[in-house]
Formats: structure tokens, sequence, C-alpha cells
């Protein structure tokens, strides 16, 4: 049988919500990956150092038994964060980013931020107290094509960000398209962006051939064919600025499956295997671990684990959905097969 060990990854970008949704999705979480980058999008969405707090011992109640899973807490950046809020989040052990999401680009992203420009003294302090910042990068203006949204995030606002603060970190989160990439490849070492396995593993007619998928619907939207394999390319090129973020966005299958259906792709069940089929459709298994295990933690100053998974080639069908009678998540690739299965 043929299997893969690795050292332990971590998730550099994932959604766990509250609740139920969040005892049902942490423990998939929390036996793949050593440590995850929680996103602050609950409604109302984190905004201080005390409601991550309260949310981080919540979502450390979730973790099973016998199961050691590290939460690191981000906080929403809003017009109403204050620069005493940046220094409040730089001296919590707890706290590793803010995240910025252009108001209205996504899931529970109406308290985000409108004018870019107005952040820039926000920005400016978390430079100075080395906490990176994570970006949503799409504009939202009515008149933009959705598939252009990064692009042109990237030339009207990203650019002048990075050339602005050469001194803080920035996760372009999500990458979609190879102008992403292009832009993070050439930029300075203080800035890297995470990919996403449904983003390695299908282009947009997953959502839209042969009938509407809402279950392949997630933002940024899936692109064409070109860039995928652009991102496939830099997720398996070894370049360090590059790394495992699954943006496992869980929502209700009713939410999801409904004339306006919410974005996101639940992926946590078995993000590694998802990944591991990405990388071995190019014949790159070999550059695994260092994507999923070793350049995020390198890039947020974080030791590597020191513990191992282990992946078997052994097929397995992924169930059609998740949860119990109250409500369900439908997984990505639900009722299919995937080739490599992480073993206990
Ligand atoms: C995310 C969610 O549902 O919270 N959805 C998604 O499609 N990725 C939000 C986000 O990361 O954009
Ligand atoms: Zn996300």
């Amino acid at each position: 049988m043929k299997t893969l060990t690795i050292t332990q990854p971590d998730d550099w970008h994932i959604h766990v919500r509250t609740g139920a949704i969040l005892k049902t999705v942490l423990p998939h979480t929390a036996r793949q990956f050593a440590r995850a980058i929680i996103m602050p999008n609950l409604k109302p969405p984190v905004t201080s150092v005390a409601i991550a707090l309260a949310y981080r011992d919540e979502i450390l109640a979730a973790v099973p038994k016998g199961m050691d899973f590290t939460p690191l807490m981000t906080l929403y950046l809003t017009a109403a964060t204050t620069v005493a809020d940046i220094q409040a989040a730089a001296a919590s052990p707890h706290i590793y980013a803010f995240k910025l999401y252009p108001a209205g680009a996504t899931t529970n992203s109406d308290a985000g931020v409108a004018d870019l420009t107005a952040i820039y003294p926000l920005l400016a302090e978390m430079e100075k107290q080395a906490l990176p910042l994570l970006i949503h990068g799409e504009v939202t203006d009515d008149d933009c094509d959705i598939f252009d949204r990064e692009r042109v995030f990237i030339d009207r606002h990203l650019t002048a960000i990075v050339a602005q603060f050469p001194a803080l970190r920035i996760v372009l989160e999500h990458v979609t398209t190879a102008e992403a990439v292009q832009f993070v490849s050439a930029a300075p070492n203080n800035v890297a962006a995470t990919i996403t396995p449904q983003h390695l593993l299908y282009n947009r007619n997953a959502i839209l051939a042969g009938g509407i998928r809402p279950h392949y619907y997630c933002l940024p939207i899936l692109k064409r064919e070109q860039h995928r394999l652009a991102l496939l390319t830099a997720a398996t090129s070894g370049n360090p600025k590059f790394f495992l973020g699954t943006d496992s966005a869980p929502h209700h299958t009713a939410l999801k499956e409904t004339a306006c259906g919410c974005a996101g792709c639940y992926s946590a069940y078995g993000a590694l295997e998802l990944y591991a089929t990405a990388f071995e459709s190019v014949g790159a298994l070999d550059k695994l671990e260092a994507f999923a295990s070793f350049f995020g933690a390198d890039f947020y100053g974080l030791a590597r684990n020191e513990r191992t998974v282990t992946l078997e080639k052994t097929a397995w069908e992924i169930p059609l959905s998740y949860g119990d009678g109250d409500f369900r998540i439908t997984p990505l690739k639900a009722g299919e097969q995937l080739a490599w299965k992480l073993l206990a």
C-alpha cells in the first residue's frame, strides 16, 4: 500500500462558525491540522480581543478529547477599528493577524472596510506591531465583473498597499488567478498567499456546466482552467510564498441549495486528501509537505510542527452530508470518491 508521511500541517485560513456547526466541523480540522488561522466573519464579527478570546474558548471546548489543536485567532478590521485595538491585539498571545474584508465582498462582510485608504493609519500600526494583514482581495463595485474582481483589486488597491507598507506582512488569501500568482511571486518576501483545494482541483465549469452546482460556489469564484493551472504550478513550485489555506466554509445545505445561495465550500473533512489529489495530478506529491506544513509556519514566524500524519492510497466515498437531524452540511465532492485517506 502506498503511503505518504509528512509533518503535521496547519490550515492558514478556515471558517469554523459557532454552535452546532462548530461542533460538527471542528473535529474534522483537529484531526488533520495542529493549528489553524480562524476567520473572524461571525455575525456579529470578531472585532475585539475580548470577543476573540471568548470565541477561542468555544473552539477549544469543541476539540475532541485526546486531540491537540490550537486555534490562532484573528480580528476583523472595520472602519471603527482603532490604533488601540491593534495594540491590544499585538499584546495578546492569542491574536495572530487582522483580516481585511472589503465591505460586501463575501459572507458576513457587511461590516468590512469601504474606503481602504481610510485605514492606512491602522495598517501603519500593524506594520509597527508586526501583526500580519490577511486580505480578501476582491473589489466589490457593481460594475466589475465577478470573474475580474481579484485582478482589479490587485491593480486598484493591493499594489499601493504593498508599496506603502514595505515591512507589513500581507497574505493575499485564497488566490484564484494567474495575475495574483504573478503579483505575489514578484512582490517582496513580506507578501504571501494561501491557496484552497477547490481552486487547485476545479475551474468554473464545475459550477455551471451541465447544471448549476451550488456546492462549488465560493468566493473568490472559481476561474478559467488557465488560472487553475497557474495556481497548481505555484502550489507545487516549492516557492515559500504559497501555502495551504483551505477556506473551508461550511453552510447549511438548505442555505446553499436555494434561489440565492451562500458562498463557501466545505472541505475540512478531507482537506489533506484533496490537496494530495491535486498535487498527485501533476506528479508533485514530494512538494506537498513544504506547502502544507512548512511555509505557512515560517511566514507567521511560528515553529514547525513536530508530529507527523500519514496518508494512505485507499479509495473511500465521501458522505453526502455531515451533521445531524437538525442540519446538514454538504461537503465538497459529496458522494464521490477520494483516492487518499488520512490515517487516524
Ligand atoms: C466564506 C464564508 O462562507 O465565510 N465564503 C467563501 O466563499 N469563501 C467567506 C470568504 O472567505 O470569502
Ligand atoms: Zn474565507
